[in-house]
């Protein structure tokens, strides 16, 4: 923040006279934008009554946005704080990427050999969810499950459980990316391509293309970082 501004909200001030159709489509645009660009940096309280006086919107239309925000992990609700934007930082989204590059090929590895019909069925049902899923929320959720079905035959119960806990932690970082950059890049085509190569017992080439799954959703997130430039507050 400069001394000129009293709060980071007055970085929106270009937006607000931009034609808007409905009130909370209003509120959420305006917002979105600003968090995405990093205007509104990681930690910022996003206080209803002052965004409602802020936007000349009723609180109604601005508790939806700040829903809408939360299911594109753009906004955390915390108990006692209320609505703050989320925090991510590109060190953090590296960190979590070199923890799944390490371990998800090697889960993969050990389960490919023992998956079962029923276990190919619901990822490629999980599949056809995600052609179908608009909501970000929903899509992250959908990822994580499609990941996990072809993991969990591998045994080693402690090291799923820590797959699983890095699934859900990175979660955000692909909700982002889904937000900036529009749901078409969910890259359903490397999911297709590792269920095929599992199906067909093919270890190596089921592994090859998580590696790139992986190494190309890194290369995306940290895009992400470099072309928003450095976080206001790291
Ligand atoms: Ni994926």
């Amino acid at each position: 923040m400069t001394a000129a501004e009293t709060s980071p909200l007055d970085r929106l001030a270009p937006e607000l006279a931009a034609g808007w159709r409905t009130a909370t489509e209003y509120v959420e645009g305006i917002l979105k934008a600003a968090i995405l660009d990093g205007r509104l940096p990681g930690g910022t309280a996003l206080r209803q009554e002052e965004l409602a006086a802020r936007f000349g919107v009723s609180r109604m239309p601005v508790r939806e946005a700040l829903r809408q925000l939360e299911a594109q992990a753009l906004v955390d609700v915390l108990p006692h704080r209320g609505a703050v934007v989320t925090a991510i930082s590109a060190v953090d989204a590296a960190d979590g990427y070199a923890i799944r590059r390490a371990l998800e090929p090697a889960v993969l590895r050990l389960s490919i050999p023992r998956l079962t019909a029923a276990d190919l069925a619901e990822a490629a049902q999980l599949i056809a969810a995600m052609d179908e899923e608009a909501d970000p929320a929903r899509m992250g959720q959908l990822n994580r499950r499609f990941h996990m079905a072809l993991y969990r035959a591998a045994g080693h119960a402690r090291m799923l459980a820590l797959v699983g806990q890095e699934l859900a932690g990175f979660d955000r970082y692909l909700r982002f990316h889904l937000a900036a950059q529009g749901r078409e890049h969910m890259a359903q085509q490397d999911h297709r391509a590792m269920l095929a190569a599992a199906g067909a017992g093919d270890v190596a080439a089921a592994v090859a293309v998580l590696e790139r799954h992986l190494d190309q959703a890194a290369a995306a997130i940290a895009a992400f970082f470099t072309r928003r430039g450095a976080p206001r507050d790291a």
